[in-house]
């Protein structure tokens, strides 16, 4: 299934059980000062949990437009990606755990028909209400339950304050061939979790498990969050009006399971910028890891590029244009030193980005309807970070051959 069939299937399937379509909310949070960009399909709806705001429906769905800064210097391994997109279905203080649940394995098993048994669960350590739902009423055997503390298990607030709650999470399976050690049971990393120091890597882990870092045995697959807490800047809870329930599967990665390949950058989300960046460069995607990394760097800045900037975003020093800024200096240092783009040909990312436009114009219209100014804002962008790369290079060649003068 494509991804824009997989999209639609999952707002279908939530219209189908009496939700509201709404459309994505900007990159740029509105009326948010405690949030950079917008994170989470939940972004938009925090004024409806807070009982702020009157929502147009109990029950949302959308596919939400994310970036996320934290992983920017990561990018280029396999998984990690800026800009993603994140299928979600929201209850405002209407149905709870027990219908969130049951929505979100009726999609993946009989609307996807994933295999059951590829399915792991996981809960928030003292969560008895979500493992008795996963374990009677979906029937998951408790091998496959586990539970962990509030590094996994409990989402929110995003930025400095707001909704948060325990969650729930759906991980797949890839297989015992790919883990990095023998499974380790529920009950061991439950112990493991009570007394685990956070600041510790995962070194000290009892066996591979479906939060494990150190393989790719497992991915996250569904966020299904039980907001019921709003929390202060002084990180105090207090009950929320009504509990609310927030989920979040991102498009990338249940792209890659129903398509059967091995990473996002294997989707069709991904696969015709990578063409692009390789025929524009003249490299071959798939035969050197180096030169791979320099190719996805490439299509994943620029696609989150033209995001940032159909939303309002410009290269700047701080905030958001700093983000921008960023992405398009990585990806333009990429795009010469890795993947040996010659200097004196027209400027790579406005084509790059070009081709990102033509395959999501029709999904996101901003895009199209700012085609334009994108276009400029990279093509100035890379140009005056070449002038800078020059002139740096040059001033360096300078001082050392005055260095080599003083020595002779
Ligand atoms: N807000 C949660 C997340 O981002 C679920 O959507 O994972």
């Amino acid at each position: 299934m494509n991804s824009n069939e997989l999209r639609e299937m999952f707002l279908a399937f939530f219209e189908s059980k009496k939700h509201l379509r709404i459309p994505s909310s900007s990159l740029i949070p509105s009326g948010d000062p405690t949030l950079l960009l917008t994170t989470a399909g939940m972004v938009q709806m925090k004024p409806y949990f807070l009982g702020e705001v009157t929502p147009p429906a109990n029950r949302l769905t959308s596919s939400q437009k994310c970036f996320r800064t934290t992983d920017i210097s990561t990018i280029g391994d396999h998984k990690h990606l800026t800009f993603f997109e994140m299928l979600g279905n929201f209850s405002v203080g209407d149905y709870f755990k027990e219908n969130a649940i049951e929505f979100a394995w009726e999609f993946l098993t009989s609307k996807m028909g994933l295999d059951s048994d590829k399915l792991w669960v996981t809960v928030y350590l003292e969560d008895e209400e979500a493992f008795a739902l996963w374990k009677d009423k979906i029937k998951i055997p408790t091998e496959r339950i586990y539970r962990y503390g509030k590094k996994d298990n409990w989402w929110g607030p995003p930025g400095l304050e707001g909704p948060c709650g325990p969650c729930s999470e759906i991980h797949y399976d890839f297989g015992q061939t790919l883990g990095c050690t023998p499974i380790a049971s529920p009950e061991q990393i439950r112990i493991w979790e009570e007394g685990r120091d956070y600041a510790e890597s995962d070194v000290n882990q009892p066996g591979c498990h479906p939060n494990c870092d150190n393989c790719e045995r497992f991915v996250e697959l569904w966020n299904l969050v039980f907001m019921g807490f709003f929390q202060n800047q002084e990180k105090e809870l207090s009950p929320l009006p009504a509990p609310n329930i927030d989920t979040g599967m991102g498009l990338e990665r249940v792209s890659v399971i129903s398509q059967g390949v091995r990473n996002v950058y294997e989707t069709d989300l991904f696969r015709p910028i990578i063409k692009t960046v390789c025929l524009l460069t003249g490299n071959k995607y798939g035969e050197d890891n180096a030169i791979d990394k320099g190719i996805r760097i490439v299509a994943e800045h620029s696609r989150g590029a033209a995001f940032l900037i159909a939303d309002g975003v410009i290269p700047g020093n701080d905030d958001r244009g700093y983000v921008l800024k960023r992405l398009l200096r990585r990806a333009s240092f990429y795009s010469r030193n890795r993947l040996n783009y010659p200097p004196d040909s027209s400027p790579l990312l406005p084509q790059v980005v070009d081709s990102v436009i033509n395959q999501f114009g029709c999904i996101y219209p901003e895009l199209e309807i700012n085609r334009k100014h994108i276009l400029a804002v990279i093509e100035n962008e890379e140009e005056r970070f070449y002038l800078t790369l020059d002139w740096g290079v040059h001033t360096m060649e300078l001082l050392a051959s005055e260095a080599q003068k003083l020595w002779e």
